[in-house]
């Protein structure tokens, strides 16, 4: 038994900032931004919170998937920016949906967090214990973004995207994740701070601060590594992969990716320049994108891989 994916959702803010838009109010350019990192424009939140955007990518994955709310027995909600610190995102999603028989949690691995929560459905499947499950990558990094950080604060976008999924006969053939603490500091974003009335203190609140090179250098390890195992412990070849479906950071990322695995750049889907980077949402909105694009079909054999805060990684063989 395993995981297959059965219908899948996405939802972005109305309201879109150009790289023109920024160069208005901090001292950039399209022209930098473009070249940098291939984002020319992305989707801001006025407001409509997290649980919100992820409501609404999960509705569309339920009706294209045919799946009653009621149906589903787990929902995982992979974010690093949930609206509030309790109740979790996922729990409001349940409630928004009304999926009253489902479980729900949030799982935060940053940019891995969409591809952590379905290998971690997966198992759930695998061992027996249910078999529908709805998976939701979700950020509003617009509000822990340093607006006066221009070095992060152009890179990121707010968005949803959402997969419900199936126990199944084919789906997820192998999958690997991984984590190394020790290197966290190079993307962090601090939590409110333990100042509070008995210590006379005001509760600070941080902000994301990141070493963008050590994050690039990282990227461009990690991600070539863990398909390379994936590939090898399943025994299939490159070539018989139709699509590499990557977390959305950087159009340079891709490239320099592609080169190390020697695979042709076409078989990168990105759509970066329109969201940039979304964390969370990057790989199940890009899933949603090109399956309504009819772009997957029965049997094609793609991978997906993340890579993010923690620092996080993880990649996900599956056929369709
Ligand atoms: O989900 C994972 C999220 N993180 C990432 O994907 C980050 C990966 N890292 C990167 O993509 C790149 O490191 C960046 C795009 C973030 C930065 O590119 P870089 O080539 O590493 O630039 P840099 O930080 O070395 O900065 C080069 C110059 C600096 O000016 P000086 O010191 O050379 O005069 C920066 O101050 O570019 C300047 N700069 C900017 N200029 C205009 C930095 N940000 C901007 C900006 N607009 N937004």
């Amino acid at each position: 038994m395993t995981t297959r994916i059965i219908g899948t959702g996405s939802y972005a803010p109305e309201n879109r900032v150009t790289n023109d838009d920024l160069a208005k109010i901090m001292e950039t350019s399209d022209e930098w931004i473009r070249t940098r990192t291939g984002i020319s424009e992305r989707h801001i939140s006025s407001g409509e919170g997290t649980s919100f955007m992820a409501a609404e990518a999960a509705k569309q994955a339920l009706e294209m998937a045919g799946v009653k709310a009621e149906e589903l027995d787990i929902i995982l909600l992979a974010t690093s920016s949930p609206d509030k610190c309790f109740p979790s995102g996922a729990c409001e999603v349940q409630a928004a949906i009304g999926a009253k028989n489902a479980v729900a949690f949030d799982l935060s691995a940053a940019c891995s967090g969409f591809i952590f929560a379905l290998n971690t459905v997966h198992s759930f499947f695998k061992s027996g214990i249910y078999k529908t499950g709805l998976i939701i990558g979700c950020d509003e990094l617009s509000k822990l973004v340093d607006w006066s950080d221009r070095r992060t604060c152009v890179l990121f976008g707010d968005g949803a995207g959402a997969a419900v999924v199936k126990a199944d006969e084919t789906g997820i053939k192998h999958l690997i994740m991984g984590s190394d603490g020790v290197k966290g500091p190079v993307l962090e974003c601090v939590s409110r701070t333990t100042e509070n009335f008995l210590t006379k203190g005001h509760p600070q609140v941080g902000y994301m601060t990141m070493d963008g090179q050590e994050v690039f250098k990282f990227a461009v390890k990690k991600v070539p590594e863990c398909i390379r195992q994936l590939l090898e412990e399943t025994g299939v070849d490159k070539e018989e992969i139709k699509y590499f479906v990557l977390h959305q950071a950087n159009y340079r990322i891709f490239e320099s990716i592609a080169k190390r695995l020697d695979v042709s750049l076409d078989r990168f889907p990105m759509n970066i320049d329109r969201y940039g980077n979304t964390s969370g949402a990057s790989i199940p909105l890009i899933l949603d994108e090109m399956n309504r694009e009819g772009k997957f079909e029965k049997g094609d054999k793609i991978i997906i891989a993340g890579f993010g805060a923690g620092l996080t990684w993880g990649a996900t063989l599956m056929e369709w």
